[in-house]
């Protein structure tokens, strides 16, 4: 069997998908769940429109896989603009932005994703770009090198971030529009699942969608990932409707388990608790221990965990709460409190 096994997951490979692409919603309407984000951004739409005006610029901020991307789309659909995307590590110097940016026509939408790992340089050129549609460029060196102020048209940037705690506040400030993504209820996985074997010509029975929405992580990625990787399964096993049965045996091939965890995220828990005491262990640590990068640890493991509340985040590092300990079926610590260590913070 292949194993698909967290270990090999990367970045790049969980942001951007591939696979599903025909799938992506193309009107607000089809776009399931965050409903407060979209009714906020269609009144910001409907707005711009009567004033024959661009949309202010848009941020938004979550975890990978709740549909940023895709709203950056929407967004453009909307507002029958054209689309520019680039993402924040691909700006080695300010040259490169304004490359992009002096490209523009009034109107485009440029999709600027991972915008907090743009470099310091090239977030700087972007504050007058954003905020008075002009950029400074140097030209010769020396004694002879002169500023010429670039008018820009007036464009859209969209920008995506999965750490909006990193992001700078001159930066942040210039988007007119900020919103958080939050992770999708079962019963919103539940309907892009829906959509998504519709649109496949699957059979899938409700205990199966519901099934597998509750093993998502809250992720609409996750959600048609599984769902895919179940369809492989019934196919070969020339089923003909994907039954809650097959999806939990497919799931459990896969090494996904309960709540939607799967083995790297138990070993995570496993190791703060049986090497480090329960915590608090440093993202460092634990980067090292499991030669995984910081940032997948992060973005990708972290944050449904501590909405579940089997980790929390502490000055110190992450620590496993009790519930940690219940999950993974192992002896809850004398000295525990009793309530988990709940901790609201939006993951920055
Ligand atoms: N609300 C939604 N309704 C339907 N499909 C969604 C929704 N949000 C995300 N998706 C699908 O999930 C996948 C990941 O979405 P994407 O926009 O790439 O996430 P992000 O950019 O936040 O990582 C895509 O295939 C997208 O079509
Ligand atoms: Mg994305």
């Amino acid at each position: 069997m292949p194993d698909d096994g967290p270990r090999m997951m990367n970045l790049s490979a969980l942001r951007g998908d591939n696979e599903f692409n025909s799938l992506r919603p193309q009107r607000f309407t089809e776009f399931a769940g965050q409903k407060q984000v979209v009714d906020n951004l269609s009144v910001m739409i409907e707005a711009a429109r009567l004033r024959s005006e661009p949309i202010e610029h848009i941020l938004f901020s979550g975890p990978p896989g709740l549909g940023k991307t895709t709203l950056a789309h929407l967004i453009a659909n909307e507002m029958q603009a054209s689309l520019v995307a680039s993402s924040g590590p691909l700006m080695d110097k300010p040259g490169d932005l304004v490359a992009i940016l002096s490209s523009l026509s009034a109107g485009q939408v440029f999709f600027l994703d991972e915008i907090h790992r743009l470099p310091r340089n090239v977030e700087e050129t972007l504050y007058s770009a954003m905020e008075d549609f002009k950029v400074d460029i140097v030209t010769g060196s020396g004694p002879g090198a002169r500023t010429i102020t670039l008018p820009l048209e007036r464009f859209t940037l969209v920008g995506a971030t999965t750490r909006s705690g990193m992001l700078s506040a001159p930066l942040r400030d210039r988007f007119g529009g900020q919103f958080h993504l939050e992770f999708y209820t079962p019963e919103e996985l539940s309907v892009i699942i829906r959509r998504a074997t519709a649109s496949m010509e699957l059979q899938i029975d409700e205990p199966a969608r519901v099934f597998l929405a509750a093993h998502s992580r809250g992720t609409p990625r996750i959600a048609l990932r599984l769902l895919r990787r179940v369809r492989d399964f019934v196919q070969v096993s020339g089923e003909a409707t994907i039954t809650e049965l097959a999806a939990r045996d497919a799931l459990e091939r896969i090494g996904i388990g309960r709540l939607g965890l799967d083995r790297m995220d138990r070993e995570i828990l496993r190791a703060i608790i049986q090497r480090f005491g329960g915590g608090p262990v440093g993202l460092e640590t634990l980067s090292a221990v499991f030669h995984e990068e910081k940032d997948v640890l992060a973005e990708v493991h972290e944050p449904y965990m501590l909405k579940l509340g089997l980790l929390a985040r502490t000055p110190r590092g992450r620590v496993a709460t009790r519930r940690a300990y219940e999950y993974l079926g192992l002896e809850v610590p004398r000295d525990m409190p009793e309530a988990p260590l709940f901790e609201d913070d939006n993951l920055a």
